[in-house]
């Protein structure tokens, strides 16, 4: 995987922004064609992706999706928010196919044929039961070649659960960590695309 030297935009308030590089280089690397984002808030991880989706000039399809309302962990917050990544995406990436899906996720899932998303980043409400709910509702919609990113792995405070449920689920696939950011969990469907980027090391470039 190729380490591209990329300027992100920071003024995105998101606890996500150490995992920019590593997300843009892995959508720039694998191209997946249909992406689809549980929990965008102010679209910090949904821009990174978006802007390796515009640098490598692909069609793919991106799906935010989100109340735009907030959660007990996020806080509830103002329209403005939601204003804000539409002004990004009508301005920044007016070229590029996405969807802001103002809805829950349970809502959304409906819509998405089974096996047909390449990239899944849950990054919803944090508790136990709310990742364990979106992984068990959505699984069913990643291909086979598909890859799962879980955000929030690392955080063991409150009512976070989000450690323990992929402690449980991790070792059913080929699967990588960061631990910083909150760490980024990253599951992998198809065991060769894990092998392939294991044995260039190419993870080891991304920690913090
Ligand atoms: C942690 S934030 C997402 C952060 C974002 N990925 C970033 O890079 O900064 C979680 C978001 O998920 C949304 N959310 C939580 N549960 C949801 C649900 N069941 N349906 C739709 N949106 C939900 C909240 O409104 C909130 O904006």
């Amino acid at each position: 995987m190729r380490h591209y030297n990329t300027e992100f935009d920071t003024s995105v308030p998101s606890a996500w922004a150490g995992h920019y590089p590593f997300a843009y280089d892995l959508v720039r690397h694998f191209k997946p064609n249909n992406i689809v984002e549980l929990g965008s808030y102010a679209g910090g991880s949904l821009f990174a992706m978006c802007q390796a989706v515009q640098d490598e000039y692909y069609p793919a399809f991106i799906h935010a999706i989100d109340t735009w309302q907030g959660d007990a962990h996020s806080g509830l917050y103002s329209n403005e928010v939601y204003e804000s990544v539409l002004k990004t995406v009508s301005t920044k990436f007016q070229n590029l196919s996405i969807g802001l899906h103002r809805m829950t996720f349970d809502e959304a899932v409906k819509v998405y044929p089974d096996y047909s998303i390449d990239l899944l980043h849950i990054d919803g409400y944090h508790t136990y039961e709310a990742v364990k709910h979106d992984w068990e509702t959505w699984l069913r919609k990643v291909s086979t070649t598909g890859i799962v990113l879980f955000h929030d792995i690392a955080v063991k405070e409150g009512d976070f659960g989000v450690y323990k449920f992929w402690d449980e689920i991790k070792n059913d696939y080929k699967h990588y960590e960061f631990y910083h950011s909150y760490g980024l969990g990253v599951i992998f469907m198809n065991a060769e695309m894990f092998w392939q980027l294991q044995q260039v090391n190419a993870f080891n470039k991304y920690h913090a």
